[in-house]
């Protein structure tokens, strides 16, 4: 085991998994504790209770599970739904496509819209199916907030306008794997069932904890879904819940206390709507960057663009994996590849969870470099220029050096 890879700072500027800041290092860096102490609940219960925080709701039932977000999707659908529902989702992207995918494995219907990768979900296409849905068939309505792989953020707020305009009860059920905590999320006021993230995106934990809302609708739905479940299954939960300890099995403490961290410094110490500035300023940065660099984003309109990840689409005669390669050999920076169908094409910059305006100034420099010696024609430091002239702009004091 090598313990000393590369000398400084390892660069980590993927879309998930993101840094995990020091102060979450050290409230992890315990031994195991007795899960059925009377002294854990108070652990347990404060980050069930303030976890909804982030995902700005105070009506819904939080749970959260050792596991991804993958298992988060499961425990979404298998606890809501039954075998053979009828579910509209679109595929746009390598997440939708693998949500849709699991989906199909557990024997739902789904009517997959398909939408062009770096393209926004077709709402116009929802309207009319739901429209003419008189029956209810359609038990779902599944949706991805924020396209990891291609940098697109669709409007959740506007898919449950057009649910409400057609008075039709579909549950939303909302991945928010890469946004919750990151990009503006308003899980009462869109009225979201079943909305579900993963640690190590925003919350700059490492990987392990799936974290999921169920609105008081999608309980009722568990009731009479007949979905097998067993690991994910919200009941056995909810009577530990009743009697005060939580867990129906054993919890990862030091996971638990990395996560009450992440919560105290996002929603007490930076404030989540400065996280969210944050994200928004450090987006646009980077965005003004790519178009220094005169290269064009995955994300088709400006409407859809994400301030979690930006897609940077290249010249066809060059292999966007060269550049995430010698981003990462030479100079400790990693970048996302581009993933399936747009392998290749596009290189991903994350700027997600616990990350600022230099780190990101760095990252912007070494991208230029790896441009450079693949033969792109950049101009050193025209995009770092542009990126600087926008923080300058935008950053405000650090909220506790006022
Ligand atoms: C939007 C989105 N959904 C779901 C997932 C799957 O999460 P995990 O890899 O934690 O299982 C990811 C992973 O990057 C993601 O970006």
């Amino acid at each position: 085991m090598e313990y000393y890879p590369a000398p400084g700072r390892n660069h980590l500027f993927v879309p998930g998994p993101t840094n995990v800041p020091e102060p979450i290092l050290r409230a992890m860096n315990r031994s195991n504790e007795d899960h059925r102490s009377p002294a854990f609940p108070k652990l347990s219960k404060s980050c069930i209770d303030d976890v909804k925080q982030i995902f700005r709701t105070t009506t819904a039932t939080s749970f959260i599970f050792p596991t991804t977000g993958t298992g988060a999707w499961e425990s979404a659908l298998t606890n809501t739904l039954s075998p053979g529902d009828k579910i509209i989702s679109f595929r746009l992207g390598q997440f939708s496509l693998l949500w849709i995918d699991q989906m199909q494995r557990f024997n739902f219907d789904v009517d997959v819209i398909d939408c062009e990768w770096g393209a926004g979900a077709d709402l116009e296409l929802l309207k009319q199916k739901l429209q003419a849905d008189r029956s209810h068939s359609v038990k779902a309505v599944c949706v991805v907030h924020n396209e990891t792989s291609t940098g697109v953020t669709n409007d959740i707020g506007a898919v449950r306008r057009i649910l409400d305009a057609a008075h039709h009860p579909a549950l939303l059920l909302v991945d928010g794997v890469s946004s919750i905590g990151a990009i503006d999320f308003r899980m009462d006021d869109w009225k979201v069932d079943v909305a579900l993230t993963g640690s190590q995106k925003a919350l700059s934990l490492p990987t392990g904890l799936g974290i999921v809302c169920a609105s008081p609708k999608a309980l009722e739905a568990a009731k009479h879904s007949k979905s097998t479940r067993v690991f994910f299954d919200w009941g056995d939960y909810l009577k530990f819940y009743k009697a005060g300890s939580y867990w129906p099995y054993t919890p990862s403490s030091q996971m638990l206390y990395g996560l009450r961290a992440s919560l105290d410094m996002i929603l007490n110490e930076e404030g989540l709507d400065n996280v969210i500035a944050r994200h928004c300023r450090l987006a646009e940065a980077t965005r003004q960057a790519v178009r220094a660099w005169g290269l064009t984003l995955c994300t088709k309109k400006p409407e859809w663009k994400s301030d979690t990840v930006t897609a940077v689409v290249v010249p066809s005669w060059i292999d966007s994996n060269e550049i995430v390669k010698i981003a990462y050999k030479k100079y400790n920076l990693s970048l996302g590849v581009g993933l399936n169908k747009i392998a290749g094409k596009v290189f991903r910059i994350g700027h997600l969870g616990n990350v600022n305006e230099l780190q990101l100034l760095g990252a912007l420099a070494g991208v230029e470099l790896a441009l450079m010696e693949v033969g792109y024609p950049v101009t050193l430091g025209s995009g770092v220029a542009a990126a600087q002239a926008h923080l300058a702009k935008q950053t405000p004091l650090i909220k506790s050096r006022m």
